[in-house]
């Protein structure tokens, strides 16, 4: 077999400008951007539609109102769900009774502009703790390079991402031998520290001790639990993401 680059970033963006050109990326915001992907696509969501900016996401879903299902906005600012918006970004929100059959909008600070920043990837997918088994199977089905793009926070790396990233470059090896960059290897180190306990990461790490200030502990709860949720979210038509069941 060829072998094929596995490669992290660390910060959310290329190193020296690179894109995601011919490659598959797999963004990762493990607190809390893509847990809520998982966690609507999982409940039956239509699709969720990412947007970086806020004035872009309100005119987001007034495009897609009237259009059949009522679409949700949901994100957050510092946190907190935005004026205006129907949902904030606890992925517990995000739950059947809300979102079945829905296209939601989704406007965070960090993931939601990495998944924008990938979109030109040749697949896309947006991967957490929740569903990493189910996104790994569906990464491994194509043949192409891999980017594992881990969110972080203000363009820094977040220890979550992080570990996240190498729970999925595991996977990948496990079933192709790509080429691993140090920053992979570095991914898989931490994830090898953290694997047995998970809370524990999520509770200690910079953003999880934020979120648990303002009061979001569950939240930290769900985001920890390792392949909850067996689907993928992948995107298509260059933007909205859709569910891809593990099989
Ligand atoms: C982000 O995109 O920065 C986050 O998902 C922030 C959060 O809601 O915890």
């Amino acid at each position: 077999m060829a072998p094929l680059s596995l490669r992290t970033w660390l910060t959310g963006a290329p190193p020296n400008g690179r894109d995601v050109a011919g490659a598959c990326a797999v963004v990762v915001d493990v607190l809390r951007a893509t847990s809520t992907v998982a966690a609507a696509l999982g409940h039956g969501a239509a699709c969720v539609i990412p947007r970086a900016d806020v004035d872009e996401a309100f005119a987001a879903r007034a495009e897609l109102e009237g259009g059949g299902e009522e679409p949700l906005l949901g994100g957050e600012r510092g946190g907190f769900k935005v004026p205006g918006f129907d949902l904030g970004n606890s992925p517990l929100e995000y739950d059947a009774e809300r979102v079945a059959g829905r296209p939601v909008v989704l406007c965070t600070s960090n993931g939601t502009a990495a998944l924008e920043r990938c979109r030109g990837g040749s697949r896309v997918y947006a991967a957490a703790f929740v569903n990493a088994g189910a996104t790994a199977a569906a990464v491994a089905r194509g043949a192409e390079p891999v980017v594992l793009c881990c969110a972080g926070k203000e363009g820094a790396p977040s220890l979550e991402d992080v570990c996240c990233a190498g729970l999925l470059a595991a996977s990948l090896l496990k079933v192709y031998p790509y080429e691993a960059d140090d920053a992979t290897t570095m991914a898989l180190l931490c994830w090898r520290n953290y694997e047995a306990d998970v809370p524990r990461l999520l509770r200690t790490c910079n953003h999880g001790r934020y979120l648990a200030g303002l009061g979001f502990e569950k939240d930290l709860e769900f985001c920890s639990r390792v392949d909850v949720l067996p689907v993928a979210a992948a995107q298509r038509d260059g933007e909205k993401l859709v569910a891809v069941a593990q099989g």
